[in-house]
């Protein structure tokens, strides 16, 4: 475990587990379709590169780097979208993959940008969640699991762009961000 780690929060195992989960819950839903896949850079790259492989539809990938700016109290924010995907996804079913969905503004910005540009359905899976963060109200059709309002790194979740390449989730020791 990492020197910085107060406690490993899930397990290579139960991320695992996780995964398996979402992906025969997209599969069952999307049987015979086509899925593009939008990987929301950076944190869900490691997530989304094991949920589509354990995908068994027909998908295809593009990518996404956006944040969201506003009033943190309303769905009114603003998206600064960083990088955009090429695909025009005009009548398709989009799924936006995240590593973790907090305040909800970022989704729920990214959704809306995704149905303005004429997706036929937009849907969303998330490892993880924190519902007590939750400013906005987003309907979140895939969770691997809800958690407690702590400081996570792993699996792709950083600490300024540390600690992406554990392949657990830990809850960071308080001395390290405070
Ligand atoms: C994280 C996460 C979501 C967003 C969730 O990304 O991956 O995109 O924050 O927060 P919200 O629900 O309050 O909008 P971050 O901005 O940390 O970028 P990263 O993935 O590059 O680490």
């Amino acid at each position: 475990m990492h020197n910085d780690i107060k406690e490993i929060l899930f397990t290579k195992q139960e991320i695992d587990m996780m995964v398996h989960k979402i992906a025969s819950q997209i599969n069952e839903d999307f049987k015979g379709e086509e899925l593009i896949a939008v990987i929301i850079l950076k944190g869900s790259m490691i997530f989304a590169a094991d949920l589509i492989r354990c995908l068994t539809v027909n998908v295809k990938l593009d990518f996404m780097q956006a944040s969201s700016y506003g009033s943190g109290t309303t769905s009114s924010g603003v998206i600064n979208i960083k990088k955009d995907i090429d695909t025009d996804i005009k009548g398709k079913n989009v799924l936006l993959i995240e590593d973790i969905i907090d305040s909800g503004n970022t989704l729920n910005l990214l959704k809306q940008e995704m149905q303005s540009r004429g997706a036929k359905t937009v849907k969303i899976a998330s490892l993880l969640s924190k519902p007590d963060r939750r400013v906005v109200d987003i309907e979140v059709e895939y969770i691997g699991t809800d958690i407690l309002d702590e400081f996570v790194v792993g699996y792709g979740l950083d600490m300024d762009e540390k600690y992406r390449q554990m392949d657990y989730i830990g809850i960071l020791k308080p001395e390290i961000y405070m």
